[in-house]
């Protein structure tokens, strides 16, 4: 089996990680950069290898022979050309969360994808660390029982203006709902094999904070199999320290992961203390990323079912949107309504 023709659109923080897990990927081939910035393209040569690089999609397409599938590590805002040029050759597309700042915008490309009939996958790649997909057996094997409620804390101070951290969140509308709680919400439904049903949020931003718009969420959420996960989330903590706990209890015990790439453990309801969970090793942004670009690669080229497709990201996109409408009404939204009026 040849390696799939890789083109990388995008070359700033996550680009560079894309970069490198192509690079590395027996099953990959990167044959070219886009970006307009034409110091990324200089860097990523020096980086990763000289190639063909462009400050447009289209000049690279043009140019560029045989390309098989585009990695799209580019800003939320701004994509259209990028999808537009994927649909029209027929690309195959793995798209950097989230697919767009607004459902209604999501669902356009998921159906511009869809009428294109190429494979449209978003790169989730917490699902793909070893620390998830422990969580997931654990959970199908019923080693503590049925899910009943969980807590799910990320506190974190996020200095929007480190140097090789993107900028963009420091003006846009609502940072951390769509660039950090997505994943969040994304891992609740992945792990729980559940669905939202409501949501109650108030999101606001503390006096002390570098960002534009909200970077705190406290949100209550019901899902189905009468489930209650209560988030809370900041990029603006009052500590520089990072806090991650997910705890989930279940009908005979609990599950606790203490960081946000491992530290699994269990409990049973009477154990006098947790069992911790031996997780393989993991490359920080590297092992889980590669995760995801395996996954493409198994449905592009081996037919296999797509995992993490648009279709399936906008249920966790409509999360976000009853979030924002919860804090701006005050009341809990039903989000199973939003995707309904969607497809409706
Ligand atoms: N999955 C993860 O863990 C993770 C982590 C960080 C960022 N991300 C996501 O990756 C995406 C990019 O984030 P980032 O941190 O790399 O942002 P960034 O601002 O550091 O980099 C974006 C790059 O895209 C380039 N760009 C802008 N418009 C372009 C266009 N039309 N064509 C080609 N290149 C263009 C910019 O010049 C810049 O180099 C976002 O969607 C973000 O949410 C995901």
């Amino acid at each position: 089996m040849s390696a799939l023709r890789t083109l990388l659109v995008g070359l700033g923080a996550r680009g560079a990680f894309w970069a490198e897990v192509i690079n590395r990927s027996p099953d990959c081939e990167l044959v070219g950069y886009v970006d307009p910035r034409p110091e990324a393209l200089q860097q990523a040569r020096e980086r990763f290898g000289d190639r063909p690089a462009f400050a447009d999609v289209d000049e690279a397409l043009a140019a560029i022979e045989g390309v098989e599938a585009l990695v799209l590590a580019t800003p939320p805002e701004g994509r259209e050309q990028q999808i537009r040029a994927a649909c029209e050759r027929k690309l195959p597309l793995l798209v950097e969360k989230p697919l767009a700042l607004s459902l209604e915008e999501a669902a356009v490309t998921v159906r511009q994808a869809e009428e294109a009939d190429i494979p449209l996958m978003v790169g989730l790649n917490f699902r793909y660390l070893a620390v998830t997909e422990e969580t997931v057996w654990l959970l199908r094997e019923g080693v503590v029982g049925r899910p009943e409620f969980a807590r799910f804390t990320y506190e974190r101070w996020r200095d929007g203006y480190r140097a090789r951290l993107n900028k963009y969140p420091l003006s846009m509308v609502h940072p951390m709902l769509w660039e950090q709680s997505i994943h969040h919400f994304d891992l609740m439904r992945f792990v729980y094999g559940a669905e939202p049903e409501t949501a109650y949020c108030k999101t606001w931003n503390p006096s002390w904070t570098m960002y534009a718009d909200d970077t705190n969420v406290s949100a209550i959420f019901t899902f189905t199999g009468d489930l209650v996960v209560n988030y809370q989330g900041t990029w603006q903590s009052g500590w520089q320290e990072p806090h991650f706990e997910w705890r989930t209890d279940c009908t005979e015990g609990i599950l606790t992961q203490g960081d946000q790439f491992g530290e699994l453990s269990f409990a049973r309801r009477h154990d006098p203390s947790l069992t911790p969970v031996s997780l393989s090793p993991h490359e920080q942004w590297i092992t889980d990323t590669s995760g995801v670009l395996r996954a493409f690669v198994k449905s592009v080229v081996g037919g296999e079912p797509l995992e993490c497709s648009g279709r399936d990201h906008l249920k966790s996109l409509a999360m976000v949107e009853a979030c924002i409408t919860s804090s701006e009404t005050g009341r809990a939204v039903d989000v199973r309504a939003i995707l309904e009026r969607l497809t409706g």
